[in-house]
């Protein structure tokens, strides 16, 4: 999940969390640590202490009245620092304070790439493991008008899950969570109210892999799938994999997830008071919402997509993605069969917005990136607009044109051998592609050979 506004939603508030104003904030190079303290003597110099033991510059410190939590004051922090030290710095940090946000979240807090002069961004697939723990908001950290900020019970629980995420290492398997009993009642609401739905309002490919799901990860109104079954599921079904995440992250880094074919999955279930509606995404999101689509190959292949052009790109196109990120794999529409069908995961976690889009109160226009790209993500309200494609298809084949409008000195192409990324720049790595595609020609005229010959021995 990113930070680019409250979705999986039964959301009629929710946070704000437009990166086009927080980008906006700061500088390239610089990164902004708001924690607070542990109650206990000397907090503050042992916390600054910990930036000179890595070495970390401190451009501005401040302590502030806080505005979101319990906690009288936060101290503000403005460092200039590389990655690797801040990585270092922000896991020290925790074990020390509580951190409350830590900016810039759209990328620009890493270096810029030494040979390609572009925001850094990861090359293989374990390079996701630098970038995804760069997360704003943390465990047990939940804002004041969140249904579990007064239940300490929940907000330990939260912190357990966001443990567990930020140990989280490429290639290992994803914890099994022994769900609590009222966990898996709040999704058993989740489910049922959601099913009577679907027959109506999912779109076709949604509703084919939905029974694969119940077979093959366990899906059932009394049972939370475990993220670990159902990554082995869609690597199967379409090349894509889960992994866990402890917060929001950046759409800058969510985006890179996707290039790799990852993608990042809450595991902690929303607040049992309010089973309809949660603040921020959770894993009756992530379940119901974005994976039964995930295991659609052509859906996978327009979500790498929208993943491959972000990597590198400016923050001004990264908006851009992510912005028709939203409007595609959160609250898309589909037309099938001449009806409107829906395809985004904010819709199909959503009773009442799934309701809503597909009614005649909904605005509908058709998907278009060069006019979606600018449309204002609502906050705390249903979309103004939802754009409708006539298949993924159709839509993959706009985004890949928009994309080549996008201002990117280079092209990519992701290798699924190595799971990683070429970047095409010079005529040497193009040679190298043009043989991979001629070998893949002659087994194309190879098979078509063959199959001639079969024919006419018939
Ligand atoms: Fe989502």
């Amino acid at each position: 999940m990113y930070a680019r506004k409250s979705e999986g939603k039964e959301l009629r508030r929710g946070r704000s969390l437009d990166n086009r104003t927080v980008s906006s904030s700061f500088g390239r190079g610089s990164t902004t640590i708001i924690f607070t303290l542990k109650n206990e003597v000397g907090g503050l110099i042992k916390a600054l202490k910990l930036f000179q033991e890595k070495h970390v510059n401190l451009i501005h410190i401040e302590s502030r009245k806080s505005k979101r939590r319990n906690s009288d004051f936060e101290i503000f922090v403005d460092c200039d620092t590389g990655h690797e030290q801040f990585k270092e710095l922000t896991e020290l940090l925790r074990k020390h304070t509580d951190i409350v946000e830590i900016s810039p979240f759209d990328g620009s807090a890493l270096p810029e790439d030494d040979v390609l002069g572009v925001p850094w961004f990861p090359k293989k697939i374990s390079d996701l493991d630098l970038c995804a723990n760069r997360v704003l908001m943390y465990g047990s950290e939940l804002d004041a008008d969140h249904p579990g900020f007064k239940d300490n019970i929940y907000r330990k629980r939260r912190q357990y899950f966001s443990d567990l995420a930020i140990n989280y290492k490429h290639g290992e398997p994803i914890p099994r969570v022994d769900y609590t009993a009222e966990e898996v009642r709040t999704w058993g609401v989740v489910f049922r109210e959601l099913h009577k739905l679907y027959p109506s309002h999912a779109c076709r490919e949604y509703l084919k892999n939905l029974p694969l799901l119940t077979k093959y990860c366990k899906y059932s109104e009394d049972n939370i799938p475990q993220l670990e079954d159902v990554s082995h599921f869609l690597k199967e079904r379409s090349g894509f994999i889960i992994r866990p995440v402890a917060g929001y992250l950046s759409p800058r880094d969510f985006l890179a997830g996707l290039a790799f074919r990852v993608f990042h999955c809450t595991q902690y279930v929303r607040h049992s008071s309010e089973p309809l509606y949660t603040p921020e995404p959770d894993t009756c999101h992530e379940l119901l919402g974005h994976v039964p689509l995930l295991a659609e190959p052509s859906f996978a292949q327009f979500s790498q997509e929208l993943g491959l052009a972000s990597l590198g790109a400016s923050d001004d196109d990264v908006n851009k993605l992510a912005t028709c990120y939203f409007f595609t794999v959160e609250f898309g529409l589909c037309k099938q069969d001449g009806r409107l069908r829906a395809y985004g995961a904010g819709l199909l976690s959503s009773a009442s917005e799934l309701q809503h889009a597909l009614s005649s109160s909904a605005n509908i226009l058709p998907f278009d990136p060069t006019v979606t790209c600018n449309q204002e993500c609502m906050i705390t309200t249903f979309q103004q607009v939802y754009y409708v494609a006539d298949s993924f298809e159709e839509a993959k084949n706009k985004m890949r044109e928009f994309a080549k409008t996008l201002r990117r000195p280079f092209t990519i192409r992701y290798d699924p051998y190595t799971q990683s990324v070429d970047v095409l720049e010079d005529t040497n790595n193009i040679n190298s592609m043009v043989k991979d595609i001629r070998h893949e020609l002659d087994i194309v005229e190879d098979a078509l050979n063959r199959l001639s010959k079969k024919l006419q021995s018939v």
